[in-house]
């Protein structure tokens, strides 16, 4: 992979002698390219599938980014590269997010690529490509599709998701007609790209740029907006330029860079999948995140922006309010300026040049000392090894909290009862979800913002504290206690849990924990066998037989790096 003897990697492929170099130039020239010693083949993964509108708006990119190659004097070859989107896939694109990442790494081991442009939108498509670019370690480039256009709803803007949400509770509350809901569904779809909230793909465009993958700036420009073409043209010369002069994923991803993203998503509001993404982008560096490097950040970065689902805006507020550079001034000291990105500069020379923090972004010092940051760690005898809550979307009542359980054994099992009218639960209750976690998902899918009991929410009741090894929606809200671990499935206390236990939850403390005898626990232990699965075979029998749990980010074992500095990625 050196290039620092001036030798491109693609050169083991096009300057190899005799008939191999003949046959694989001849290749290239075959769809049009031409490959003259020296010119950097620059790879250019295409998400664009009609299965995934959040990816769809990328099109216009793609061909900026390759022209944008060839004025560098680059040899630009686009691939396809599995298209994850989160609203048609089941159980959860999260299952396939590993299978992105090898993707990404094998198709740099296989072929002459010498740097990267990965297109990415959806929620799991940039984790996945991230993960994948720092095994595979040659320099990477990414770009975004921006949020899709907002719809409008009796005059109101619609945020994805967030809006949905409400409109449902709305309908489960009985105050929402038939009628009114086919208009809700007949305006909610509203053109390409992705979720335009704070959603898990918003929080991750701003993470990725914030970690150095993008070009500066050019993460939350909204769909369809011709400032999206002139950044991926800037990215197509900036990896040509990066085939020459490396600076490489494991470059970027560092505990410095990790320590400003984790702060950065607190500060949003952001997502709590990004957590668990970022887990696994440092496991494949060799960094591991332990949960005081979490609860650090957390703390120290309050939430600074107004965006859906914690405040008003939308996503295109974010962008217009100067995007993260704007958001990045605000944290100024809060952050380690020496971290580069692939432009070269440091996040230091990004702060000097960005626009003052106004609107939906505040500056820091004018945020009161009570706010508190968006997420925080938790801990305790129902999660040993940690859960997490996004406090910016809970209710503040309900921050500490003492109830019965009300357990339900799978999602299919909640989703029967949760509307009995003869269901044993009251506002003080804390709703438990089993076998939502990555193993017993499978795939650790969003079913973690449990909806409120129809005969509940008919009363008015508009939060309780929920419980579980799921995760949720970027762009859900509510008292939400997820990622517990271990999770049910592999007979974490989270298993042992039953109908009336009391659950203490105290966010300031940073617990949680199952008020139930030991010794009864001991019992119900004894008792405990995992449940069988009916994945005997494929993708999902090798992913629930190696993947990791919510600390550790849900990669596969085996794709982990072995510990910083190590690079077990094999040249072919
Ligand atoms: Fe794709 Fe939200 S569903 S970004
Ligand atoms: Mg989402």
């Amino acid at each position: 992979m050196e290039t620092g003897s001036g030798r491109l990697r693609s050169a083991r492929w096009l300057d190899a002698p005799e008939e191999v170099g003949l046959q694989n130039r001849a290749a290239l020239r075959a769809v049009g390219l031409d490959p003259k010693p020296g010119r950097p083949v620059i790879g250019i993964s295409n998400t664009v599938s009609d299965l995934n509108p959040c990816n769809s708006s990328l099109s216009g990119q793609i061909e900026a980014a390759r022209a944008g190659v060839v004025a560098a004097g680059g040899i630009p070859v686009v691939f396809p590269s599995i298209s994850l989107g989160e609203d048609l896939m089941k159980p959860t694109a999260m299952l396939y997010r590993n299978l992105l990442s090898i993707e990404i790494e094998e198709m740099v081991r296989a072929y002459p690529i010498d740097a990267l442009i990965l297109t990415a939108n959806c929620d799991k498509t940039i984790p996945g490509a991230i993960m994948g670019a720092v095994s595979a370690n040659v320099p990477t480039v990414l770009i975004l599709g921006g949020a899709r256009p907002p719809a409008e709803f009796n005059g109101e803007r619609l945020g994805s998701g967030t809006d949905l949400w409400k409109a449902l509770d709305e309908r489960r509350a009985g105050r929402m007609s038939e009628e009114n809901w086919q208009a809700f569904e007949n305006c909610y779809s509203c053109g390409l790209g992705a979720c335009n909230v704070m959603g898990t793909a918003t929080t991750m465009a701003i993470t990725a740029e914030t970690l150095g993958f993008t070009i500066s700036g050019a993460s939350t420009v909204p769909a369809g907006d011709p400032r999206g073409l002139s950044f991926a043209a800037e990215a197509g010369r900036t990896a040509v330029e990066r085939a020459h002069h490396p600076i490489r994923p494991r470059e970027l991803v560092t505990e410095a860079s990790l320590a400003n993203a984790l702060s950065v998503v607190s500060a949003c509001g952001g997502s709590t999948n990004a957590v668990i993404h970022l887990a696994a982008v440092a496991g494949r560096a060799g960094i591991s995140l332990t949960p005081i490097a979490l609860q650090e950040a957390f703390k120290k970065a309050p939430v600074v922006t107004d965006i859906q689902p914690i405040g008003k805006g939308l996503a295109q507020d974010f962008d217009a309010a100067g995007g993260v550079p704007t958001l990045l001034r605000s944290l100024s000291t809060l952050l380690d300026g020496s971290t580069p990105n692939v432009q070269g500069r440091t996040l230091a020379e990004v702060i000097e040049v960005a626009e003052t923090p106004a609107r939906v972004i505040r500056e820091l010092e004018d945020v009161p000392d009570d706010v508190p940051g968006g997420l925080a760690v938790l801990s305790g005898s129902l999660a040993p090894d940690g859960a997490l809550i996004k406090v910016a979307a809970a209710s503040e009542g309900l921050l500490v909290h003492h109830g019965p359980a009300v357990v339900f054994a799978d999602y299919d099992d909640m989703r029967r009862r949760i509307d009995d009218p003869h269901l044993d639960v009251s506002p003080e209750s804390v709703l438990v979800l089993q076998g939502g976690g990555p193993v017993g998902g499978p795939g650790m899918p969003e079913w973690a913002m449990i909806p409120i009991p129809g005969k509940l929410a008919r009363m008015g009741v508009k939060d309780m504290v929920r419980v579980s090894d799921a995760r949720m929606s970027g762009t859900s809200f509510g008292t939400v206690v997820l990622h517990v671990a271990p999770e049910s499935a592999v007979g974490g206390p989270l298993s042992l849990v039953r109908d009336g236990d009391v659950i203490a939850l105290d966010v300031p403390n940073g617990r949680i924990d199952l008020e139930v005898d030991p010794e009864e626990l001991a019992r119900r232990r004894t008792e405990w066998t995992p449940s069988p699965s009916p994945h005997v075979r494929g993708w999902v029998a090798l992913y629930r037989n190696h993947v990791t749990q919510a600390p550790q980010g849900c990669d596969l074992d085996f794709l982990q790096a072995l510990g910083p500095g190590t690079d077990a990625f094999i040249e072919p």
